[in-house]
């Protein structure tokens, strides 16, 4: 029998305080501790290692078994017969498009990936070696400036509208940073291209001749956005839904996330994996590394291992591992020696105790960084493209939180371990 109720009682009281029990249609239960603050006690969890911030009909995964679901629709069946655009149609709307929604929607996107000609502007104001997160914050952040309408955003149509504007633009403004890094001119969209194609053609089209996206390397890269579309309550989906939890526009709520997702213990792993490999250098060194990885007094982590949630392969993971040796294969790289490299340091770390009895397995960014290499992307474009993929699930997980009847501004609370009050000193007699 589930439980429905949990009871709170401190060991200076004989009151106990009752605590609902909620239970979702997958996965824990959770205990509803809203009215614990009405008692005058707050809960403690650095991290939210133990907290559920919200309910949401998005994204289930079970990291015990390995599993990752969408609106109900496992991963590996989404990677195998959807793209992209499938996908972030499926997580905003709930359910998989028809095929008039699919080509409508398809459409939509392809006639909003201009950016307002200004925006070349806010690119330019770089140096042209400033990283592309940081290009993609500021250019993302700044369209709130060309679609002022998007501030409010009660208004469910104007949502739908900044839903477009984002999933359209995203490839065309993290292809732009890329452009802008090498120095050479922006490609424009295509209208004739799919999704993934209109990317690798803005990302590596030049003036001087005809570019024709890989077909083979198209649906990679499309596979590999669908594997970034959306991960439940991750550090930078949580970014996106506080900000968004003050009413702040939409393009600020994902420039949000895209600076949350920046960071090497999140979306850069992928990018810090890559050079990891580099500096292992050879599968001789892995011993050497994975010595590191276990030292405590050794910073060293291994990059694109381990996960809050999966304690089990991240199902992601295998599919990217799939994906590389298709990409491999198809551009005759399947001796690379960073993928034989990235093969030999998994088996290693999943045969060693330290790695087995701490559940660390392989996460969606061991194997990403070296499809991307192989493809020609740039180590520094791993996360700017994670950036891309997972717009699609920020825009899900915004609007189900804006259009929540649990919607609040998000404050938590703390636990002061600083000075009892004190009066004032003159500089005089410090
Ligand atoms: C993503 O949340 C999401 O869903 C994220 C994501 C998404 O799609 O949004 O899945 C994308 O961010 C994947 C994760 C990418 N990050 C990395 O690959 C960086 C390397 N991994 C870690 O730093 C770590 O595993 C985290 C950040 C991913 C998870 O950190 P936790 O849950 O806070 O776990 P922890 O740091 O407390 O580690 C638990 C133990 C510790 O040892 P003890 O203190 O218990 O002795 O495991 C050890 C850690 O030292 N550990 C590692 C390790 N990861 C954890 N030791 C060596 N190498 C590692 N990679």
């Amino acid at each position: 029998m589930k439980p429905t109720k949990a009871t709170f009682t401190l060991d200076n009281s004989t009151d106990p305080i009752d605590l609902p029990v909620l239970t979702g249609s997958l996965g824990p239960n959770v205990v509803d501790i809203r009215n614990l603050a009405g008692h005058g006690y707050f809960t403690y969890d650095p991290g939210f290692l133990s907290t559920a911030s919200c309910s949401s009909n998005i994204t289930y995964i079970d990291g015990e078994q390995g599993l990752l679901y969408h609106r109900g629709y496992p991963i590996e069946q989404l990677a195998e017969h959807c793209d992209f655009p499938e996908v972030a149609y499926l997580l905003i709307n709930g359910e998989l498009p028809n095929a008039e929604q699919k080509k409508n929607f398809a459409d939509t996107l392809t006639n909003h990936t201009m950016l307002h000609d200004q925006m070349n502007n806010v690119f330019r104001g770089f140096r042209r070696d400033a990283h592309p997160m940081a290009v993609m914050v500021s250019v993302v952040g700044a369209m709130a400036a060309f679609y002022p309408e998007h501030a409010d955003v009660s208004d469910p149509r104007l949502r739908e509208i900044a839903a477009y504007r984002l999933l359209a633009k995203m490839p065309t403004v993290t292809a732009w940073s890329y452009k802008y890094n090498i120095g050479q001119p922006f490609a424009y969209p295509q209208n004739r291209l799919n999704y993934a194609e209109n990317f690798m053609h803005m990302m590596f089209a030049i003036p001087c001749e005809q570019y024709s996206p890989n077909p083979i390397l198209a649906r990679a890269l499309d596979r590999i956005l669908i594997l970034h579309a959306d991960h439940e309550q991750n550090a930078s989906t949580s970014t996106v839904r506080v900000v968004g939890s003050s009413g702040a526009n939409p393009f600020a709520c994902i420039s949000a996330g895209i600076a949350s997702l920046w960071g090497p213990l999140h979306g850069g792993a992928n990018e810090a994996t890559l050079r990891m490999l580099e500096e292992i250098g050879d599968i001789s060194r892995i011993g050497e590394y994975i010595k590191r990885a276990k030292d405590k007094t050794d910073s060293f982590r291994l990059m694109g291992f381990g996960h809050r949630v999966y304690k089990n392969m991240d199902p992601r993971a295998a599919i990217m591992r799939q994906t590389c040796h298709q990409v491999l294969d198809e551009l005759g790289l399947h001796d690379d020696p960073m993928f034989k490299l990235a093969l030999k340091l998994e088996q290693i770390a999943l045969e060693d105790e330290y790695f087995v009895s701490k559940r660390l397995y392989p996460n969606v960014d061991f194997y990403s960084g070296i499809v991307m290499r192989a493809m020609g992307i740039p180590n520094s474009m791993f996360t700017a493209i994670f950036a891309l993929a997972r717009t699609a699930g920020w825009i899900a997980q915004w609007n189900e939180m804006i259009s929540s009847p649990e919607h609040r501004i998000a404050r938590p609370r703390q636990l002061y371990t600083g000075q009892a009050r004190r009066d004032f000193i003159p500089v005089g007699q410090r």
